[in-house]
């Protein structure tokens, strides 16, 4: 009997100290990297929201009003697309089944998510951060001269936006395979510069009564209003909308251990350990605000006439930046598939083994999935790049941890780093 007794109970206190060896390790990892978790945002005012909402979904933002934000950031598909590469004004259908019916309406990144875009952390948007908004300076930098600077030319329209996610919606609008259209095939399309388009589209805006309405209630202390406010309530719908806080991660990182199981936490410790994901992948959101290079597969039309993509060098001219992407954060990241910036990869399992093999990945990249898209959604099969010596380039240009190929981690290890990517960084669903 006593016998039984002592065994029993250093069956619970084995089992006890094996759990607390994996959360200490863990918890001092989240010490060393200073995570933390993600908290609701605050300051949710409901006519800005609403008029947000409608703006998201509504097809007369685009020039020749068949396409919305919402068709390539569909709440239903991760806040993506579910494709490789977006398809542009003139495609018809969404979501998986979107098709374009010329090469010309595809666009040539993959659609980012909009999760926690909202986020104080988060200051430069596009994959190559083309938008950036500094804070403590209040200063953007744009692909628009008149709103850069400390006294940019347009500060009226700088004053209402209030952060770098409104500045992005300011974007959207203007690219005339995204929204704007083809030249000639309406007024905005034809407007010769990027102010008398904003303008031309308030215009519209307000020529709508519901829209001078909720525009008027929504900034009450704003005689004029300009594109600046669109972006500001586009801004604050996403921020509220997408807000990604209630994940099993999240909890945990708010001190409740029991949030993950064991597989999720020796999950964990891969990414801080065999995988070195946290290296780049840092920071609240783990993503965000770095600019790394990691010899990602080109493939879709590119930035030029080679297909090539060369990333944040197109925005900084710096050597350094060559093929450099803003590294993505992960919450919600199981729900965005395609993967990467031109969404050469289908699966967070493509994406690992991307990773464990470094630099070789590139060289033995398997497009066959992209093929499949052709006549579904493409009328071509996407361009590859197969170019041995653009893939040296990228190779030169990727961070040693993938062209030494340093990143290791066994089958098992594996597993568990999918099962904390796919299971503990998701949210619950919203409508
Ligand atoms: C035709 C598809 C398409 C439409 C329509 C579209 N987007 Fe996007 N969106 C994209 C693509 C592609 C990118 C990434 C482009 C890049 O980085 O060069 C992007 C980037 C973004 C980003 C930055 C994401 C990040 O992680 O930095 C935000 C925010 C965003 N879009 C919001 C919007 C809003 C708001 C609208 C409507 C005004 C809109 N989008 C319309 C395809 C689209
Ligand atoms: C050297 C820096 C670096 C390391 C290390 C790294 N990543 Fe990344 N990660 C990036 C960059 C940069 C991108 C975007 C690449 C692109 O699109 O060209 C990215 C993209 C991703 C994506 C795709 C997200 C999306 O929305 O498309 C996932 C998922 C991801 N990484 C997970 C991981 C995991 C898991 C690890 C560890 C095994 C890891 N990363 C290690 C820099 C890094």
């Amino acid at each position: 009997m006593l016998f039984k007794f002592i065994l029993i109970q250093s069956v619970i206190i084995f089992s006890a100290s094996a759990k607390s060896i994996l959360d200490t390790r863990l918890q001092s990892y989240i010490k060393t990297f200073q995570l933390s978790s993600v908290e609701k945002p605050t300051g949710l005012n409901d006519v800005k929201y609403i008029l947000g909402e409608k703006l998201f979904f509504d097809n007369e933002l685009s020039g020749n009003r068949n396409i919305s934000c919402s068709t390539c950031h569909d709440p239903k598909l991760g806040s993506g697309d579910a494709l490789a590469l977006p398809i542009g004004e003139g495609g018809e259908g969404i979501g998986e089944s979107r098709v374009a019916n010329s090469m010309k309406q595809v666009i040539s990144r993959n659609s980012p998510p909009l999760y926690n875009l909202g986020h104080d952390k988060m200051s430069f948007l596009f994959w190559d951060g083309r938008v950036h908004y500094r804070k403590d300076w209040d200063v953007y930098n744009t692909p628009s001269e008149v709103l850069n600077g400390d006294y940019p030319e347009r500060w009226d329209i700088t004053e209402a936006l209030g952060g770098a996610l409104a500045a992005q919606a300011l974007f959207p609008i203007l690219d005339h395979s995204e929204m704007r259209g083809d030249k000639g095939s309406n007024e905005i399309a034809n407007a010769k510069s990027d102010e008398d388009a904003w303008a031309l589209l308030m215009k519209r805006l307000l020529s709508i009564d519901e829209y001078r309405e909720l525009f008027s209630k929504a900034y009450p202390e704003s005689e004029v209003l300009n594109i600046g406010h669109l972006g500001n309530a586009l801004a604050h719908f996403q921020k509220h909308r997408f807000a990604v806080y209630d994940t099993p991660w999240d909890d945990y990182l708010r001190g409740k251990e029991e949030s993950l199981n064991e597989k999720a936490k020796r999950g964990a410790l891969v990414f801080f350990e065999g995988g070195l994901c946290i290296r780049c992948h840092n920071s609240t959101l783990l993503g965000g605000f770095a600019f790394e290079g990691v010899a990602a597969p080109q493939t879709g039309p590119g930035k030029d006439v080679k297909h090539n993509d060369e990333g944040r060098f197109l925005i900084t001219k710096n050597e350094m930046d060559r093929y450099h992407f803003r590294v993505p954060p992960l919450r919600n990241v199981a729900l965005t598939a395609p993967y990467f910036h031109s969404g050469a990869y289908e699966t967070l399992d493509d994406v690992i083994e991307h990773y464990r093999n470094g630099s070789r990945a590139i060289d033995n990249y398997n497009g066959e999935w992209l093929d499949s898209l052709f006549n579904i959604n493409y009328p071509e099969k996407l361009f590859v790049e197969t170019n041995r010596y653009m893939i040296f380039k990228k190779k030169e240009n990727a961070h040693p941890l993938i062209s030494g190929q340093i990143i290791r981690m066994s089958d098992s290890q594996k597993n568990d780093l999918l099962y904390f990517l796919e299971n503990s960084l998701t949210g619950s669903l919203r409508d």
